[in-house]
């Protein structure tokens, strides 16, 4: 296992598109190992996207358990999520490993549906709410090549600067 270097802006290589998985062999487990030790490294995120560490494959990682009060499913691996239904939307602040110096507040879907492939292959759905759902939004967003700076509401008014990270 490794931890893996996070891009962060301005780096370009954060705007790229990444490619559908499509083979589930040993390579991919063992990525998925590396992400994840590098996403709980990281002080306190929620989630983290492959295209993060500059490997440009449709991979996510999410868990939002420990935030209290929040429905959640835990510790997810979703591959080539896609989300299929969304519903309500909302205002709320966001963080990412990329944009270490800054928060912003951004407008997200309250509800989707996600489906999205396990490390196995085989297919899933999600039913996610609130912070989950938030989280999920902002970590595929990582996968079209988008930050959460480019979707806040107003760059003047909607970004904070941070001195120490905390998500
Ligand atoms: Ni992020």
């Amino acid at each position: 296992m490794a931890i893996l270097k996070i891009l962060t802006l301005p780096d370009p290589q954060l705007k790229q598109m990444s490619e559908p998985v499509e083979t589930f062999d040993q390579a991919l487990q063992a990525f998925i190992a590396d992400l994840e030790e590098t996403r709980q490294a990281g002080p306190g995120a929620v989630g983290i996207a492959a295209a993060q560490v500059g490997h440009f494959q449709r991979i996510v990682i999410l868990d939002v358990s420990n935030r209290p009060k929040t429905p959640n499913h835990g510790y997810l691996v979703l591959v080539n999520p896609e989300i299929v239904h969304w519903e309500g939307y909302a205002m709320g602040r966001e963080g990412c490993l990329s944009v270490p110096d800054y928060t912003g507040n951004v407008i997200r879907a309250t509800h989707i549906r996600l489906r999205a492939q396990r490390p196995d292959g085989q297919v899933q759905e999600y039913e996610m709410e609130g912070f989950e759902a938030r989280a999920a939004q902002h970590e595929i967003d990582h996968l079209d090549g988008l930050l959460f700076v480019d979707r806040v509401v107003s760059r003047r008014t909607d970004l904070y600067r941070r001195k120490v990270y905390q998500s």
